[in-house]
């Protein structure tokens, strides 16, 4: 293999560009030369190609966002998108694709190996919802601004004895929720991997009211209910009045926190390892601080699991 193409796709996350900077270094210290799809797989059927040299990914490391940008795209979902997709790598000479994105991501880059084109996967979602690796690239990035901002809300909550509920993203997944509400010590956490109980919820709130706690904060994992749902199903059920804070997009952008860029750096590197010896179908990820690779088929057999034992633990923490 000579030459390797590298893109972005689906949401953001901080730390895709610190993948990027470690797939083009490692591959032009092994000789190969390296093309950026743009735009992701629009960019791809659409040819937004272009050679990246050392300097392309200079000062790119600590930088959120992804400079090669990103994209959903309906016609890649398609064979024809795929094929012409194809047709444009050939048209380079690019012979291996890395693929940096969540589980429509993967989707594609399993299409395009299927169609017998060697690709590998990166795992960069800020939901941390794909199977085969224990984290994903920009979950600690996010987890850290979500807390930043529940510390901030706590300050205000607790002047104004008020009740926040805070909205999380994570699609389908309650990672960001769980995380947070754990490290931000919250009284509540709504996640979409387990049923709650508003009269749990009622009594717990009642319970710290009666020993002086004066304000609470409850995390809704976007994939559940939106924040402003929740508040008027705690109202009908308590007449409480709340306040509602949706944390929205800044939980996708920033600089990358230590621990995103050197996950980056690592499945990076191995992506390219990957494709030196000819492999393709692949998804890097870490577990137990390995760097592992899974089949891209055995990843879509898994459901993504969050871990109940923590859910179990912020509950007892939170009494
Ligand atoms: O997958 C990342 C994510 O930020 C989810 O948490 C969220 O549900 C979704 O993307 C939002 O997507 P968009 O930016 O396309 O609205």
């Amino acid at each position: 293999m000579k030459r390797i193409g590298v893109l972005t796709s689906g949401g953001d996350a901080p730390g895709m560009n610190s993948a990027i900077r470690a797939v083009v270094r490692k591959a032009i210290y092994h000789g190969l030369e390296v093309f950026g799809i743009y735009q992701g797989y629009n960019g791809l059927i659409n040819g937004m190609i272009k050679k990246l040299e050392l300097g392309s990914v200079g000062d790119i490391i600590h930088r959120g966002g992804t400079i090669l940008r990103s994209a959903r795209c309906a016609e890649f979902k398609t064979q024809e998108g795929q094929k012409q997709g194809i047709e444009q790598l050939k048209a380079f000479g690019i012979e291996g694709l890395v693929v940096i994105g969540g589980d429509g991501s993967y989707r594609g880059a399993k299409a395009l190996t299927d169609l017998g084109f060697p690709c590998i996967g990166i795992p960069g979602t800020i939901d941390n919802d794909i199977p085969g690796t224990e984290f994903t690239i920009g979950f600690d990035t996010a987890l850290n601004t979500v807390i930043d901002a529940v510390d901030k809300i706590r300050d205000t909550a607790s002047s104004h004895e008020r009740t926040f509920i805070i909205e999380v993203m994570g699609r389908g997944a309650g990672d960001l929720a769980l995380w947070a509400g754990l490290a931000g010590g919250a009284e509540t956490i709504i996640i979409p991997e387990d049923s709650y109980s508003m009269d749990d919820i009622k009594r717990r709130l009642l319970k710290g009211h009666e020993r002086g706690k004066k304000h609470s904060i409850i995390i809704v994992a976007e994939g559940v209910m939106s924040g402003n749902e929740f508040a008027q199903k705690l109202k009908e059920a308590t007449n409480m009045e709340t306040r509602v804070s949706v944390l929205g997009h800044i939980q996708r952008g920033g600089s990358p926190t230590a621990a995103d860029r050197v996950l980056a750096s690592r499945l990076g590197s191995r992506a390219i390892e990957l494709l030196l010896e000819n492999r393709g179908g692949l998804a890097v990820g870490i577990e137990k601080n390995k760097i592992v690779e899974h089949d891209f088929s055995e990843i879509f057999r898994e459901n993504h699991q969050v871990d109940l034992n923590m859910y179990k633990l912020s509950k007892e923490l939170s009494i």
